[in-house]
């Protein structure tokens, strides 16, 4: 079965408003062991287990660990990315609602690793509901002096999808206007305040207890050769099964969307979000992992009955409304991508309409700011690779073929 629940273990079994139902399923276990073996070890077994970021990236999580510790600076900071704006995300929504303790151990054990005696939950503004269950946790877990080096604090975002980019999501928690930051330098060491930074989603500190529990050799043999570990997917649009799942990294689209959310006639899927990858229905076998294609985990199922270009359509409205507006290619390339895209939804493009989408593509990968302008073009390289009849279909007769 590619079904396995590492992040999600807890989940529908403990009781998410009380820390003894969690300690009774060995909750806090795991900082009492990470105590004793001290940071070096603790660091040392997150590289070995292979652990890589849930949050989109993939990069490796010790290694971001071990580059903050050994920054000379005396204060440093952790931040939880749970600001979760990925178009179709709402996996770290289940885990906050159903187990915020184990994502309180992880960051309390993250915490001591890196050296840090203060870090920050950054939720979401949407996940205002969340925000007293996540502060309970909190507060029991300090009343139960597991929380005695570090001080966790929730700041609330405000909406903005580009403050889920690690430097717009610092510049908002310092009460700025939430916009990419140059790189570098990076924010492991000049993040929050200017003083080094560690940001993890919540999915990847999730991970931390099992590892320190369990040991990085038993986390190291599950999945495939780069993508250790599991993956919790938020699957939703035309399935009969929508929902949270976890599997293994390395099972296939296959498993996910016929065996387990029983979907049919798919004529694409949307991995990773709007700045995510298509996956056409015919390439159902694809593996899901860092070396083929993974994002945050969102899953969007569109069937037979979708329209390409209105999918393709919609994504750049989105991303073209949340661009930060900082840097040219990602606020003026969404903008003029989207109104590119109008005139093939309305069968008014031209081949040099195509030819423009095409080095738009190019320039806003490689000179956009942040990720958001750097990954926007995908949707429409994809579908240009994968649909490129529609779009040549939606040139009109007598302008076929011809150049310019
Ligand atoms: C536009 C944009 C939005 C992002 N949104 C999120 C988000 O909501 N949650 C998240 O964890 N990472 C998000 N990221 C990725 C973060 O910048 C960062 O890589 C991540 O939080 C690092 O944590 P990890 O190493 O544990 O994955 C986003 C990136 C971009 C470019």
């Amino acid at each position: 079965m590619p079904e396995k629940h590492i992040v999600l273990r807890n989940c529908g079994v403990i009781n998410p408003e009380d820390l003894t139902s969690y300690t009774a399923r060995g909750g806090f276990q795991a900082l009492k062991k990470a105590l004793s073996i001290g940071p070096e070890q603790i660091i040392k077994e997150i590289k070995e287990s292979g652990l890589r970021g849930r949050g989109g990236a993939g990069f490796p999580c010790g290694l971001k660990w071990e580059f903050t510790r050994n920054t000379k600076e005396q204060s440093k900071y952790l931040i939880c990315n749970a600001d979760e704006g990925e178009v179709g995300t709402f996996k770290d929504h289940f885990i906050l609602e159903n187990d915020p303790f184990s994502l309180i151990e992880g960051i309390a054990i993250a915490s001591y690793a890196i050296g840090v005696k203060k870090s920050y939950i950054y939720l979401r503004g949407e996940y205002h509901n969340l925000s007293g269950r996540l502060q309970n946790a909190i507060n029991q877990a300090k009343e139960n002096k597991f929380l005695t080096h570090v001080n966790i604090e929730i700041r609330e975002g405000a909406g903005a999808y580009v403050c889920g980019e690690e430097s717009a999501l610092m510049d908002s928690i310092e009460g700025k206007r939430g916009e990419a930051r140059f790189k570098p330098p990076f924010p492991t060491d000049k993040g929050l305040w200017q003083k080094p930074t560690v940001i993890n989603n919540v999915e990847t500190l999730m991970n931390i207890p099992q590892i320190i529990l369990n040991g990085a050799a038993w986390f190291n043999q599950i999945g495939t050769e780069r993508s250790k570990g599991t993956k919790v997917f938020s699957v939703s649009g035309d399935v009969a099964c929508p929902g949270v799942y976890e599997l293994i990294l390395g099972s296939s689209l296959k498993e996910l969307l016929i065996n387990i959310s029983q979907s049919d006639n798919i004529k694409v899927v949307q991995i990773g979000g709007a700045t995510g990858r298509l996956v056409p229905g015919t390439a159902i076998d694809t593996p899901l992992s860092f070396e083929s294609v993974l994002g945050a985990g969102s899953i969007t199922v569109f069937n037979e009955t979708r329209n390409i270009m209105d999918i393709v359509y919609h994504t750049m409205e989105f991303l073209a409304e949340e661009s930060c507006g900082k840097c040219t290619p990602c606020r003026e390339g969404t903008e003029v991508m989207k109104l590119i895209i109008d005139k093939f939804r309305c069968g008014n493009g031209t081949q040099h309409d195509m030819q423009l989408l095409t080095e738009l593509s190019s320039a806003m990968s490689l000179a956009s700011l942040c990720g958001l302008g750097q990954a926007a073009p995908n949707v429409i390289t994809d579908s240009m690779q994968y649909f490129r009849d529609v779009y040549e279909s939606l040139i009109p007769a007598n302008l076929r073929g011809v150049k310019a």
